[in-house]
């Protein structure tokens, strides 16, 4: 039996989620890699363990939060894969972007709503794109994981436009370079390289 020492610092190490499937991934296509991923997500938001270590306790912070932030992340070597859990306060949404990898994410709490867009020029001029919104949709935990390729073919924003906090937990593949990804600024055709996530 273990004693607390009153005045000792407590240091509460979180239990890490499996990921030993997920450097294997980092193998693979692109699009092979997703159809993966997805079910791997899925399948992570219904797990209890997870859900009571790694989201309930995010609740309670997120009611103190003014923007979206990411909680939880966690690495595989040589950045194989990033797993990271983003917590979505009312009101809160990312810019338009993209991603160097690939990447899936699925709702453990709530729903996010995603706008996906689509390139209209040919990338010829430096910092210049045009964007045409192709859909929107609702996601939460029912719906499954949604997807992005990397660069054009995941140009995307996601936000929380509803009342209650949602989280979800993203999983994104190997970097295509040394970019985290480029945001766009469709009030005047802008697009610019982004460093860090
Ligand atoms: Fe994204």
């Amino acid at each position: 039996m273990h004693e607390r020492i009153v005045g000792e610092p407590v240091t509460t190490i979180l239990p890490a989620p499996d990921t030993s499937e997920l450097h294997r991934l980092s193998c693979l296509t692109p699009e092979l890699a997703l159809r993966e991923a997805a079910p791997f997500l899925a399948h992570l938001v219904r797990d209890l363990t997870f859900l009571d270590v790694h989201i309930l306790p995010l609740f309670e912070e997120a009611r103190e939060a003014e923007d979206w932030y990411v909680a939880h992340r966690y690495d595989g070597q040589d950045g194989s894969y990033s797993l990271q859990v983003f917590v979505w306060p009312p009101g809160t949404t990312t810019k338009i972007h993209d991603h160097t990898s690939w990447g899936a994410y699925c709702c453990a709490v709530g729903s996010v709503l995603e706008e996906r867009y689509e390139r209209l020029d040919d990338s010829s001029r430096f910092n210049h794109a045009r964007l045409k919104k192709v859909w929107q949709l609702s996601w939460s935990k029912v719906d499954g994981a949604s997807t992005v390729l990397p660069y054009d073919e995941g140009i995307h924003r996601v936000g929380n436009p509803g009342e209650e906090v949602a989280i979800s937990v993203h999983l994104y593949g190997p970097r295509q370079g040394k970019l985290d990804g480029r945001d766009y600024d469709t009030s005047c055709n802008y697009v610019c390289d982004r460093m860090e996530a």
